[in-house]
């Protein structure tokens, strides 16, 4: 048994280096799996409740994804105004009456603080998927996950990582997680480029100061690219903000393309971004011009979500890893070949890889 095991997932303070490690070597095992070319049913006859109070794409499908990749089913609730807490139901009660119809609960709400709050009154796991400008583990998890794969480090070790954390530090919850998640690490350097009033808020600043690493904070992306072993970039978090006026000031300020990318990182870091990019009009925070780029992770980064939830499920609903390599056949993957050696379905695409 893992030490996840039937724990609620709410923070990455709950995460030191030996728990990652077995996570990411799990996560490495099930690729297949969450690929389609592998089939595993270990989570036969468990279900899933995916509660998103907020706006996702890619967090809510991958866990989604992730629960059923592992033959688990999935019961879903998107957007409040669908849910009984317009009637005035406290999310405590939400959370006595899916004990008694889900094994696990993932859940976003846009208050900080909330998923805690749920979780108290829950009798089944709780995982945070995002609570207000608070944390977002499981995007860290995979964040970190993705440096390690990026920057080919053995067994997931990121001592001594230099990473540029860049756009909008005070509201961006994975920005909080990634940087007190990489503080697990030994000598790990951080640069937190933003505007003035948008830092890195004082709490973050000190869980990285009390574990002895350095930080230098900038408002110009040239002072931190220079030195950076990876580049994240986030979004500046219009919905956050009290006056929404206030956002547009910001959009676009500290925009990366190629030219600046590669004048100020010749060195070519991994870039990353928890997305979604902020694609409305140019300039966006992270240039379409770099995609052609090898360096260029953030499509990858956003598919380790899938295997990265699939390990953290297995550890919080106790799977041994001997489970998990117990598959059936046939797997999606060799039905798709089967149907591609048939003529008239040859054009059918097979789940692309990034
Ligand atoms: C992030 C989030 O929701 O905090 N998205 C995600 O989960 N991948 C980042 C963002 O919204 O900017």
């Amino acid at each position: 048994m893992t030490p996840l095991a039937q724990q609620h997932i709410l923070s990455v303070d709950q995460f030191d280096r030996d728990i990652l490690t077995d996570l990411y070597r799990v996560a490495d095992l099930l690729q297949p799996i969450a690929a389609s070319e592998e089939r595993c049913i270990a989570l036969e006859g468990a279900t899933l409740a995916n509660l998103f109070f907020e706006p996702s794409t890619r967090t809510r499908t991958s866990f989604a994804s992730a629960f059923h990749q592992l033959g688990g089913k999935v019961v879903e609730t998107t957007d409040e105004a669908y849910s009984s807490l317009v009637k005035g139901e406290s999310l405590t009660d939400t959370a006595r009456v899916l004990s008694g119809m889900a094994d696990v609960v993932v859940m976003r709400h846009h208050v900080s603080g909330s998923v805690q709050d749920y979780a108290t009154t829950s009798k089944v796991p709780v995982i945070n998927g995002g609570d207000g400008p608070g944390e977002h583990p499981t995007q860290a998890l995979l964040d970190a996950y993705t440096m390690a794969h990026e920057l080919k480090r053995s067994d997931y070790n990121l001592d001594g990582v230099n990473v540029a954390l860049i756009g909008d530090l005070k509201h961006g919850r994975t920005v909080h997680s990634l940087a007190k998640l990489l503080s697990i690490y030994d000598d790990v350097t951080f640069t937190l480029i933003s505007p003035d009033a948008l830092r890195m808020p004082e709490t973050v600043r000190e869980v990285i100061e009390q574990h002895g690493h350095n930080y230098t904070e900038s408002p110009r992306l040239r002072d931190g690219l220079a030195h950076a072993d990876v580049v994240y970039v986030t979004r500046i978090q219009e919905e956050r903000f009290d006056d929404p006026r206030e956002a547009q000031r910001y959009r676009g300020r500290l925009a990366l393309d190629r030219a600046k990318y590669e004048r100020f990182a010749p060195h070519q870091p991994p870039i990353l971004h928890p997305l979604p990019r902020d694609s409305r009009s140019e300039p966006m925070e992270l240039s379409r011009d770099l995609e052609e780029l090898e360096s260029f992770a953030a499509f990858r980064q956003a598919h380790n979500g899938v295997p990265v939830r699939m390990a953290l499920f297995a550890a919080v609903l106790g799977i041994e890893s001997g489970f998990l390599t117990f598959m059936t056949r046939p797997s999606y993957a060799e039905v798709q070949d089967r149907w591609r050696s048939n003529d008239k379905v040859n054009e059918r695409p097979a789940r692309a890889k990034s």
